[in-house]
């Protein structure tokens, strides 16, 4: 649970966005967040409160002077043990008010008396037009300035029948902005490449040799150095996952095209991560047709060895100095052994050893780290947690600037 412990106060302004934050609510609630509603007036109107206190388990505040409060000072009470406050869907005329600091209801004020510590978090929802109007790029401009992060707004068809942005995040995006909110800056500024999932070797243009790599540790990797402020691009083979927000994937299918793909990638990338269970082998003699079954038996498949990947940004890292290459292995046996050994053999600081294949695809994962030092067992975990973990054992190990 991503959010658990956490207090979130979760305002609503008016706009048929409305609807979403039911749905937000609920997810924030799954992740272990106690959550507080308050509305504005408008928000009222587009879903019941009733809704958002059943979904909350509070009581909504959507009144300055509200009784129930015993001192009636609802804008402090509500936001001094708070570790978030998210504005879900944030109207343009609210975008206007906390811009200028207004106090005119219960949410702008309680913005306005939030302590320093506390941040405060933007899902922007409104007609493209008013998102693109000049007066929304100057408040949008100054809540930046403030410290204040927007979550979107997205693309698409609008509810009044326009096309643009301005449209609400969706509840599960809105969801990994929040979490990935509150992770530590380990790798801010840095640029991170990934490679995540199998390769695919073609034999001919309907049949292949691929292997059962999910790409769920690589692509949870890439979530959590995007999480920790890096700049990531992921280089991923056929995987039915989608890309985490915020990073930046290409899309390969053979090894030599994941070769391609990173060597494109790889200047000014301060660390590689290689996650992705590449082919050792491509057929050489695939056909540019379907084969046949014809009567002379099974067709004879030559191999040729593919670059490996890792070794050559490793290479060239000792070459310039960068990037810090981290590697990954699936042992059948022998895990110590083979994990120390191929770290060595790939010359790299870091090497992730895990005992395959049972892992692929698993949610949960177990893993070993090897370096200089020797090897260090993480407890076991699911892939998000462990994605975690690593990026933080990397960030701590990347070279200081002088
Ligand atoms: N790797 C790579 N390019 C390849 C093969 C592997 O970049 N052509 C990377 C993987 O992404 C992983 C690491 O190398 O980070 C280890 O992969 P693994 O398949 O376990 O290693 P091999 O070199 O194939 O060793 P072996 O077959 O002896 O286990």
């Amino acid at each position: 649970m991503d959010l658990q412990g956490k207090k979130i106060v979760l305002g609503l302004t008016g706009g048929v966005a409305c609807y979403k934050a039911a749905e937000l609510c609920r997810a924030l609630v799954k992740q272990g967040a106690s959550v507080q509603v308050v509305m504005t007036a408008a928000a009222t109107q587009f879903i019941g409160a009733v809704t958002m206190q059943a979904l909350s388990g509070n009581p909504v505040y959507t009144d300055q002077w509200d009784a129930r409060v015993a001192n009636n000072m609802a804008h402090i009470d509500l936001t001094r043990d708070a570790d978030a406050i998210l504005i879900a869907p944030c109207s343009t005329d609210f975008m206007r008010k906390l811009a200028h600091g207004a106090c005119d209801d219960l949410l702008s004020t309680l913005c306005v008396a939030r302590p320093r510590r506390l941040p405060l978090h933007i899902a922007p929802a409104m007609n493209v037009e008013m998102w693109e109007n000049p007066a929304t790029v100057r408040n949008l401009a100054q809540l930046l300035e403030d410290g204040i992060k927007v979550f979107g707004p997205a693309a698409g068809a609008q509810a009044c029948g326009e096309t643009g942005y301005g449209r609400m995040l969706e509840a599960d995006e809105l969801l990994e902005d929040l979490v990935a909110a509150f992770q530590p800056k380990v790798l801010a500024g840095k640029r991170v490449l990934i490679t995540a999932g199998p390769t695919f070797e073609a034999i001919d243009p309907v049949r292949g040799i691929t292997n059962l790599s999910s790409g769920k540790m690589g692509y949870a990797v890439a979530r959590a150095a995007h999480e920790a402020g890096a700049e990531v691009v992921l280089v991923s083979g056929p995987t039915a996952l989608a890309a985490p927000r915020g990073v930046r994937r290409i899309d390969v299918q053979s090894a030599r095209q994941m070769h391609d793909a990173v060597m494109g990638q790889l200047a000014g990338q301060q660390v590689f991560i290689g996650v992705a269970a590449v082919a050792d082998w491509r057929v050489s003699n695939a056909s540019d047709q379907k084969m046949k079954k014809t009567a002379g038996g099974a067709p004879q498949l030559q191999f040729s060895e593919n670059a490996d990947i890792l070794a050559a940004v490793s290479a060239s890292a000792a070459a310039t100095g960068a990037p810090y290459c981290v590697g990954f292995a699936a042992e059948s046996e022998n895990l110590i052994e083979y994990g120390a050994a191929k770290r060595l053999r790939k010359g790299i600081p870091l090497l992730v050893g895990n005992i395959g294949p049972q892992t692929f695809g698993q949610d949960d994962n177990t893993v070993i780290l090897f370096d200089a030092a020797g090897h260090t067992v993480l407890p076991r975990a699911d892939k998000l947690t462990l994605a975690r973990r690593l990026i933080a054992e990397i960030a701590s190990r990347l070279p200081q600037p002088l």
